[in-house]
């Protein structure tokens, strides 16, 4: 499929260049509107919300011929059977129906005498072969076809699927049509998951934090009673379904062993129990010296057979607990955590001793390829292919090598990691970052839909042209495996906390909606991701949804622009990564630093890794290996993560590398102006509170941005010896103190002294 693609490229430089300098802001903080005072409204404003419903709301359809048609096809709805999943699926008829027509539909098991009727069906029950429909959807698993039937003058809409929770994943689909606003007039759909496995990663510690969470505490209320939490765990679910996700790992990769004792394997079984009628299976991170910390073992060495019997129990002492356990995603041997080098073991070793332990069960072992030497030494970026790379076709089949999208760590721009196309023998599972720990955390607005479609769309080369990420990772070019097999995965690294609006602020609802259905489909586009999530979470008037597609769009390439833009990477700050820190150059290990990455000296900046300089880029396949080596041909986005460039260096864009530093920086806060005059204009379209909270996260942004201009280009004029003045002097930037809280992170020094 061709995506529609926006050029943001063009239309920003062609702003920067020559569009007026946006009306002046209101500072950030002061309660002045930021553009030309807003008239009274003429007509009430829709009451406020607090986020809770997400996507979720299915307010009453506008359009009162589309909802008297959709009504007449809907009222009436069969669905035979009983079970959980299917249960879940009335409510959700009922709930979702009942608000978008205004009044919730008759749900019986037989199809009536007369009259339209939406009709629910598994593929080969005798409710579809009555209809004609025997033989129909065979292969579709947990997919679903939607299909309008005319039968002796009654329309039927028919959902089919071949499993339960596949009905109810038609059912969202259906009710995302109607969100959308063409009607049922002429729906027809065939949809089925091109990745099996949809995971969810959970950073979360059994204390209640969040590692890089930054909307509240964990959902997961270790200490208390599921039963008090069950309606949040069950709208979780309800949300995970409605995008595709099918799997939640509760617990930090930077794994607490005590998470696999009975107390908590107990409070994880009710907590699977309640997420099990939406699809959603539970996994676990697995700590590699559990064996040592649970049960005394003098060691965790995957060789030795008390170990290898740890596991076994333990893995059997979990399925007792949750017979559909997913399985255990696994960080070892990488920033401190223990692993099967530990023992002179390398990582298949480590990974097959666990996924012997979970086959008999049809568990599954993500191991992350997430490891640098403890040392240092050679380039950070390469080593995890160095280490992986030669362990293809080694590892058990049950185990998935989980890879996160970058061969660095989440940047808001990097090259595909070289492991997405370097191990073709071996299922991998890539891993995205759905909570933006390096793009501004909670309060930037930063849609990252473009980020997720510029990863899948790469093209890895590994099998010729068209061996994109997204192929690779739905196992297109993966030898031919043992029939039942689960071979393809994807999992995001969850922005979910227990805020009272899940995420920390309305728009980071939209990056777990676009993550759930990228998931599901590759191959469908940002773009129009986010303008179903607009016109389910905010409102279906076109032209609101067309701008606030607009800024969505614009607002990854700003966050590029304005932190790390022409392959420039981790820049941020020390530890927290909040904010800039181009000078950070005193940590333990050479790559903790920014000045590692940006290299910065008299004569340019960059990192060189060409074969003159690290050689990263022989990990590439050809011809993309040629294409990032060569300096006059890589895009310009990814230079300076390649190359040291001359600071007066003419680049393909005719501009020095001075020159375009400086014009895309102005650019990224520029872009943000942009997008918080767009939003300003829309106030009366939303509610006070959900419009107030963006708009003071986009003066904040609109702040942050400025001082991420004004140290970078301030930190690289004193190399480049180049004149820069930004609103504030370097040392100033520099001696800032913030944030102060890391989950809430707010550097009031910046962009005002009002409590956000
Ligand atoms: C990043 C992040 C850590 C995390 C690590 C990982 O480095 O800052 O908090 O533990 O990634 O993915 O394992």
């Amino acid at each position: 499929m061709v995506r529609p693609r926006l050029d943001l490229w063009l239309g920003l430089a062609v702003c920067v260049l020559g569009c007026d300098q946006p009306a002046p802001k209101a500072a950030p903080g002061s309660s002045a509107p930021a553009s030309a005072p807003a008239p009274e409204p003429p007509l009430a404003r829709p009451p406020d919300e607090d986020g809770y419903e997400l996507w979720l709301r299915y307010r009453k359809l506008e359009d009162d011929a589309q909802r008297q048609a959709a009504s007449a096809q809907l009222t009436t709805v069969v669905l035979s059977g009983a079970s959980p999943t299917l249960d879940a699926v009335r409510a959700e008829l009922r709930r979702a129906l009942g608000g978008l027509l205004g009044t919730p539909p008759r749900i019986g098991s037989e199809l009536p005498a007369e009259g339209d009727a939406l009709v629910l069906g598994r593929v080969g029950s005798p409710e579809l072969a009555r209809l004609g429909l025997a033989g129909v959807g065979v292969g579709l698993g947990d997919g679903y076809l939607a299909r309008r039937l005319e039968r002796d003058g009654r329309k039927l809409l028919v959902l089919m699927s071949e499993t339960e929770i596949g009905l109810l994943y038609a059912s969202f689909a259906l009710f995302r049509r109607l969100e959308q606003g063409p009607g049922l007039e002429g729906y027809s759909a065939e949809s089925k998951p091109r990745i099996e496995l949809r995971l969810l990663n959970h950073w979360d510690n059994l204390d209640g934090s969040v590692e890089r969470g930054y909307a509240g505490r964990s959902i997961w209320k270790w200490d208390e009673d599921v039963a008090l939490h069950a309606k949040r765990y069950r709208d979780y679910a309800r949300a995970c379904a409605s995008i595709g996700i099918n799997g939640t790992v509760l617990t930090n990769v930077n794994a607490n062993a005590t998470a696999l004792s009975a107390r908590y394997l107990e409070k994880a079984a009710a907590i699977a129990q309640v997420l099990r009628p939406y699809g959603v299976r539970v996994y676990l991170t697995a700590r590699f010296s559990a064996p040592v910390e649970l049960a005394g073992l003098p060691s965790a060495d995957p060789k030795a057979p008390a170990v290898v019997t740890f596991w076994r129990e333990k893995v059997a002492e979990i399925y007792r607990y949750i017979p559909d356990f997913g399985g255990f995603v696994v960080k070892a041997n990488s920033e401190g955590q223990p692993g099967p080098q530990d023992y002179g073991r390398n990582h298949a070793d480590g990974a097959n001793m666990l996924a012997r332990a979970l086959a008999p069960h049809g568990g599954t072992v993500m191991w992350r390829a997430f490891v640098y030497s403890p040392t240092g030494g050679i380039d950070r970026i390469r080593q995890a292919y160095d280490e992986f790379h030669p362990l293809d076709g080694r590892f058990d089949e049950n185990v998935f090598v989980q890879v996160k999208n970058g061969p660095l760590d989440f940047q808001p721009r990097e090259p595909i990691h070289p492991l997405l196309g370097g191990m073709p023998k071996t299922p991998l599972t890539l891993e995205l970052q759905i909570t933006k720990e390096y793009l501004g955390q909670d309060t930037h607005l930063v849609y990252l839909g473009p980020l997720f479609e510029e990863v899948l769309d790469q093209d890895t080369f590994a099998s010729g042209p068209g061996s994109t990420v997204a192929r690779v990772v739905e196992g297109a070019f993966l030898p031919p495996g043992a029939r039942g097999l689960k071979r393809t995965a994807i999992a995001g690294v969850a922005n979910v906390g227990d805020d009272r609006d899940w995420t920390g602020s309305p728009f980071n609802q939209a990056n777990w909606y676009a993550f759930g259905r990228l998931a599901w489909d590759p191959g469908l586009s940002a773009a129009d991701v986010a303008a179903e999530w607009i016109a389910a979470t905010w409102s279906r008037d076109p032209d609101f949804v067309r701008s606030v597609q607009k800024l969505m769009l614009q607002s990854r390439e700003a966050v590029v622009d304005y932190m790390t833009p022409l392959g420039l990477a981790h820049q941020m700050a020390e530890g927290h990564h909040y904010g800039p820190g181009p000078w950070v150059d005193g940590l333990a290990r050479p790559d903790w630093n920014s000045v590692y990455y940006h290299r910065a000296d008299r004569s340019g900046l960059g990192f060189d890794r060409t074969k003159s300089g690290s050689g990263a880029v022989l990990q590439y396949h050809p011809p993309l290996r040629e294409l990032y080596a060569d300096p006059a041909r890589v895009p310009l986005e990814l230079l300076l993560f390649f190359h040291h460039v001359g600071w007066d260096q003419e680049l393909a864009s005719g501009r020095t590398l001075w020159d375009e530093l400086a014009l895309r920086y102005e650019r990224g806060v520029r872009t943000v102006s942009e997008m918080r005059s767009a939003w300003d204009r829309l106030e009366l379209q939303v509610d006070r509170a959900r419009f107030g909270r963006v708009a003071e996260f986009l003066a904040i942004q609109e702040a942050e941005a400025g001082w991420w201009r004004d140290a970078l280009l301030g930190y690289f004029a004193t190399f480049s010896g180049k004149p820069f003045t930004g609103s504030r002097g370097l040392e100033e930037l520099r001696s800032l103190r913030c944030p102060k809280d890391r989950d809430k992170p707010r550097c009031p020094e910046v962009y005002g002294d009002r409590p956000h």
